[in-house]
């Protein structure tokens, strides 16, 4: 029998980071990470940027094997600290450079862009969907779109869409998963190779002195491994996650009947709005981010040992109950430089796709959610045309 209130549920209810972060992780994760979950103390240790710092943002998550540590070496993998890993004056002085190319008026000059590409990806799909096809809106628009984007702001190129996907997947599991080590070795081949990619088109972009993001650091001083570090961040902050929104916010419309809304030109921009403002309180694709104690201090009654490596929550558990979403792409110093982007972005691929593929709906409304340290995102998003049985 089917439970009764499954389909009362929310499409964000699968998400398992919701849920107590001590409960969903496993115990080599909780053994070394505190999981700090009040907002108020994770504002704290946000703001104290001095005392919390985020050297342990581009970490493994648990020990890597020593063959593992083999395999990136030999392939001269590395990530040295800049941006969201880096404090004090670097951090700012790289941090300004980035933040020009995510200025407000160059999010929005990308609007017309992503309705127009969302646009033909849809009426291309909406082909296969009238034939009685099913698609996975994960594949075929949330992993397209961000890539695009993100190479259009920068002016430096991204891999192919198959291959920045598994690079970008293997790396957030090396990074961020608890991978055996026979997996982490796999992973850490994959790494190696996308670092590879990464050094080649970092040196070619910054030849090229076309006002191009690479060159622009390079011109501020920043050494070319810091450059290929922050490459390799960026494809991760700013494409991988925003996908993940993109596919959790598609998710959620069509699971929550806010479908019809989203794609009405009457009401589109706000439902979309309200859908994605939802997922990122309940179910954010960067649920939480680390942090490291730089000294022994304490905050409130808690006290901390210089190293006590921590996980805070971003959004979902009590940050849902108040609907305080002032966490939700960090905090202080190193907030989030896409938030804007990321938020447009996601709203205008919900709006335009809601818009064109009306009859759309979910092959399977309970799909399963995967997640990691800090990410989290169904799995894939079914669909099929709601009229596919009497059209056959
Ligand atoms: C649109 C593409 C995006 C771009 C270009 C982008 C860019 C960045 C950058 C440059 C930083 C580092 C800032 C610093 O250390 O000073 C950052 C941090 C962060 N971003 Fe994004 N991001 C994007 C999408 C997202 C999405 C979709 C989410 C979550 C839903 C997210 C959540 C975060 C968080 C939690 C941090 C860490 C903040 C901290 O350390 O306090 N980002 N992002």
């Amino acid at each position: 029998m089917n439970c009764p209130y499954a389909s009362t549920l929310s499409g964000t209810a699968g998400a398992p980071l919701a849920r107590s972060l001590e409960e969903v992780f496993p115990s080599v994760v909780t053994n070394r990470y505190r999981s700090i979950e009040d907002p108020t103390k994770v504002r704290e240790i946000l703001r104290r940027a001095e005392d919390f710092t985020p050297a342990n943002a581009l970490h493994a998550a648990v020990e890597l094997a020593p063959a593992t540590l083999r395999i990136l070496a030999r392939g001269s993998f590395a990530l040295p600290p800049v941006l969201a890993s880096a404090s004090g004056p670097e951090h700012l002085a790289v941090r300004r450079v980035v933040a020009g190319f995510f200025s407000p008026a160059k999010v929005a000059a990308q609007g017309r862009f992503i309705t127009q590409r969302t646009g033909q990806l849809c009426r291309q799909l909406r082909e296969d969907l009238d034939s009685g096809g099913q698609l996975d809106l994960a594949i075929e628009l949330a992993a397209v779109i961000p890539p695009e984007v993100m190479a259009r702001m920068t002016g430096a190129p991204v891999p192919p869409v198959e291959k920045l996907k598994s690079w970008s997947r293997d790396s957030l599991e090396l990074f961020w998963g608890w991978p055996d080590v026979h997996r982490q070795q796999k992973l850490a081949r994959s790494a190696v190779e996308y670092h590879a990619w990464l050094r080649a088109t970092v040196a070619e972009t910054i030849a090229r002195d076309d006002g191009n993001l690479y060159a622009a650091l390079h011109k501020a001083g920043v050494d070319v491994k810091r450059i290929v570090s922050l490459a390799y961040f960026l494809g991760i902050a700013g494409q991988e996650t925003t996908s993940m929104l993109i596919q959790s916010a598609l998710f959620s419309a069509l699971h929550d009947r806010d479908w019809a809304d989203c794609g009405d030109p009457a009401t589109g921009e706000s439902a979309s709005a309200r859908v994605v403002q939802r997922v990122l309180l309940e179910a954010s694709s960067v649920p939480t981010w680390r942090r490291i104690a730089q000294f022994d201090t304490e905050l409130g009654d808690e006290r901390f040992a210089a190293g006590d490596e921590l996980v805070l929550r971003l959004s979902g558990g009590p940050l849902a109950e108040s609907g305080d979403d002032s966490l939700v792409f960090g905090y202080g110093l190193h907030r989030c430089l896409g938030a804007a982007l990321a938020r447009m972005e996601t709203e205008t691929v919900l709006r335009t796709a809601a818009a064109i593929l009306p009859h759309l709906k979910l092959a399977e409304s309970k799909p399963s959610w995967s997640h990691l340290l800090s990410f989290q995102a169904p799995v894939a998003v079914p669909t099929r045309h709601a009229h596919e049985r009497t059209q056959s």
